[in-house]
């Protein structure tokens, strides 16, 4: 049995579970059609004409006849538009105060009686019927929005709305949150409503457990990013556009973005790649820095079942020398699937486990965490729950009664992270789980999940949320219920460990999501289209603002082959979280279940992921510092090359790295599209120069990696020290890298060393920058 159909008959099948999925489908319904009345009647409406304009800080408004649109560039050079009086704030994705408008951006009439701003990076320029294009410094569009058209309920609430946008017949889509079909988004319809796809999912699948409103376009006039603000259902519609499509005239791209309510507020940044992602988190806040041994190779799996499973794994590990950081304990260590619990018959001494394995193996437990809570009193989650604040801390119903769900553990409620108060409480929770000897967490469940026989696996959306205390109800709170689920975790354990910074990572998110972790790609199937699905989501989720993520290695259904096993973990042994992780009724995932000559090859991409260590730890703190993600595409530093932009199989580590992954088959060499300059092959020294396509050899023993001319790594040297890798720059060049040292699990700040390189007499030369440019750890040169 596969794991969706696992789950399916878990939930269906005529056993007790599966009547409850059938109860609490009619519940979600029942609910859904007493307090949510249908649309009714609704009115239309356009702007209409421009009727006046008034300057403000950054901007100013734009008076139409039915509509008015605020406009305000930030100083960090982020532009907002927004309608009908929306603000910035509140907002989910932007942590504290709005950024301050830039006082040299000015509103002024423009020359075909619209009025536009005037900005460093973009000018936004509004018609007279209220479409607003931004362009570039130089006056080319980089997108034009048409005017808006809403459709407001005659009986009231909240107006769902369209936004339909044009863009250069060259632009390519990316982003949207964690899509299984990305990393370029191609024609079609992608729904903005976190879902859980019920057991596994390939690249057909969407959409998935983490959805946000935010684009990635890159085209030959430039790279921008659009957000809108808006954390309602929606959809966004892409085509993509054809240069020379009919009659020698290209048609643009286009883009429809359709919200079922909410604002209609968006945030704009332009520049290169690595400007709009700076820009992005220094909006939407800087990623959380994992402890550098979650940098380290990680193992789960759903179904240890005991502390003397845990052990043999970790011996088995041991005894082969092969190289673990992490193990995770799913929710089968709870007792009866109840979240903060331990089952004292199988796992009696959890805390002594934990702290064995620690000092004895270096590896470190971490811990699931369901947001559901078994609804029984006597359940020291729920009472202590049902206590907080003046009604309890779960969410209720349009009549005051809490709504109950069906998880794994039978009939749950939920707690409301939308809720200060709530969340301050669930935060505290973790204490238990410190005391357990947990050392992070792992969010599951959360999009939020109750099974259904029918209708959709999640809370009814008249369910009702405080939202920070403005109240709205589930259609507004779905999309943010694992981000708010995050801050808590991550507020949690703050207050709990002050001094070390806490390890989270998270099914379900939404914009801002990397403020308090990372995330994973939920439950993707095992089959090389699921290979394929995994970096894809990782290379989407990096271009959003979350660098940090990675896939079930293996996938989480099923037994992979041992080829598809050993690409898949050698894919994985290059992505931020390396973890191999498989469902209860799935084939075993440890490196040497699947014969001796995968053993010896996962070993080898284990070492190098490990000699690699020092680079990861360098690239977690330029993406805390930068926002550039650790996996980047291809085009990432050369968005004008459109082949780089349609290469979907290989990505760039860092700067100075190329990797190539085999996603197919039966594969021993494959095609590599370069960037620009001369790149190594790692392996065998092999000198390629870009931009071009090159055949490389890929046996199963590894997949082609490359390294960029000049390029300065840092890797772990034999006697486990810091040594600087450095590949010769080409003839006439110079190269460099940054290194950040890692300055342990805490909070202290660390310092960003510049190296640079260059060919002195046929000699490889490589200083420091500062100082008396002496470098002062190993050096080994590659590439002469
Ligand atoms: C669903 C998650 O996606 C999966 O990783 C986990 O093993 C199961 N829930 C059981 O907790």
């Amino acid at each position: 049995m596969n794991g969706r159909d696992l789950v399916r008959s878990v939930k269906m099948v005529g056993s007790v579970r599966g009547m409850r999925t059938v109860r609490s489908a009619w519940r979600r319904q029942r609910a859904d059609a007493r307090a949510l009345s249908p649309r009714g009647p609704e009115r239309a409406r356009v702007p209409g004409l421009l009727a006046g304009a008034e300057p403000g800080p950054g901007g100013g408004v734009v008076r139409f006849a039915r509509s008015e649109l605020c406009i305000r560039v930030s100083a960090g050079g982020a532009v907002f538009w927004a309608w009908d009086g929306a603000e910035p704030l509140p907002s989910y994705a932007l942590p504290g105060p709005a950024p301050e408008p830039d006082p040299r951006a000015l509103l002024e009439p423009d020359k075909d009686g619209g009025w536009q701003v005037v900005s460093e990076r973009l000018t936004v320029v509004v018609s007279r019927h209220g479409a607003v294009e931004l362009r570039t410094p130089g006056g080319v569009v980089l997108r034009r929005e048409l005017p808006p058209r809403w459709w407001e309920p005659v009986a009231g609430g909240s107006a769902r709305w369209v936004q339909r946008s044009e863009l250069p017949a060259d632009a390519r889509f990316f982003g949207l949150g964690g899509r299984g079909a990305g990393p370029r988004l191609r024609d079609g319809s992608y729904a903005l409503w976190n879902t859980d796809p019920g057991g596994r999912f390939g690249p057909g699948d969407d959409p998935l457990y983490l959805t946000m409103p935010v684009q990635v376009v890159v085209s030959d006039v430039g790279t921008h990013l659009v957000f809108h603000d808006n954390t309602w259902a929606g959809r966004v519609t892409l085509s993509e556009g054809q240069e020379g499509a009919g009659s020698g005239h290209d048609r643009p791209g286009m883009c429809e973005v359709r919200m079922d309510g909410g604002p209609l507020r968006c945030w704009a940044l332009a520049g290169t790649p690595a400007r709009v992602l700076q820009g992005w988190t220094a909006l939407t806040g800087a990623p959380a820095l994992p402890p550098s041994w979650a940098l380290g190779p990680q193992h789960a799996r759903w179904g240890f079942g005991s502390e003397r499973e845990v052990r043999r794994v970790v011996a088995g590990y041991r005894e082969r020398r092969l190289p673990l950081s992490v193990l995770h304990l799913d929710i089968d260590h709870y007792d009866g699937h109840r979240v903060f619990t331990v089952d004292r018959e199988r796992f009696p001494g959890l805390a002594g486990l934990a702290k064995e394995l620690r000092e004895e193996d270096g590896v470190r437990l971490v811990s699931i965490v369901d947001p559901a809570v078994r609804a029984e009193p006597g359940n020291a989650v729920f009472d202590a729950g049902s206590a907080v604040g003046s009604a309890g801390a779960f969410v209720r119903d349009a009549r005051g009664r809490a709504v109950r769900g069906e998880v794994w553990p039978g009939e749950c409620v939920y707690p409301d992270f939308t809720d200060p108060q709530v969340r301050e409480w669930w935060g505290g929770l973790y204490e238990e789980r410190l005391a357990q000897g947990f050392s992070g967490v792992w969010h599951d469940m959360n999009e939020p999940v109750s099974f259904t026989a029918f209708g959709e696996s999640t809370l009814p959306r008249s369910a009702r949320h405080c939202l920070e205390g403005l109240g709205g109800d589930h259609r507004e709170a779905h999309n943010v219920y694992g981000l708010a689920m995050a801050r808590a975790g991550y507020e949690g354990l703050r207050r709990l460990r002050p001094d070390e910074r806490p390890f989270l990572f998270s099914r379900s998110g939404w914009a801002g999501m990397q403020r308090y972790g990372g995330t994973w790609s939920g439950d993707v199937e095992s089959g090389w289209p699921g290979l394929r699905a995994s970096l894809a989501l990782v290379l989407g989720l990096g271009l959003c603002g979350v660098p940090y993520s990675g896939p079930d290695v293996g996938g989480f259904d099923g037994s992979p082959s041992p080829e598809l096993y050993l690409r898949w973990f050698q894919l994985g042994a290059f992505l931020p979280l390396f973890r191999t992780h498989s469902a209860m009724d799935a084939g075993r995932r440890e490196p040497w279940e699947f014969g001796p000559e995968v053993l010896q090859h996962a070993r080898a991409a284990l070492e190098e992921r490990e000699r690699l260590r020092p680079y990861f730890v360098t690239l977690a703190q330029l993406a805390r510092l930068t926002g550039a993600p650790y996996v980047r595409p291809l085009w990432w530093g050369a968005p004008g090359d459109r082949a780089l932009r349609d290469c979907e199989d290989a990505f760039l580590l860092g700067d100075a790295l190329l990797v190539a992954p085999v996603l197919q088959r039966g594969t021993d060499r494959r095609a590599v599209r370069l960037p620009r300059g001369r790149w190594y092959d790692t392996a065998t020294g092999e000198v390629h120069e870009g931009p071009g396509q090159v055949l490389v050899d890929a046996p199963l023993s590894r997949v082609p990696v490359l390294a960029r001319a000049g390029a300065v790594i840092p890797v772990r040297g034999a006697d486990g020290g810091l040594e600087l890798e450095v590949w010769a720059p080409a003839p006439g060049r110079t190269g460099g890298g940054l290194v950040v040292r890692d300055a342990g699990d805490g909070w202290e700040e660390a310092e960003v060393e510049r190296y640079t390189s260059r060919l002195s007499g046929g000699q490889v030369v490589v200083e420091r920058d500062g100082g008396d440019g002496e470098v002062t750890c190993p050096v080994r040169v590659r590439g002469v």
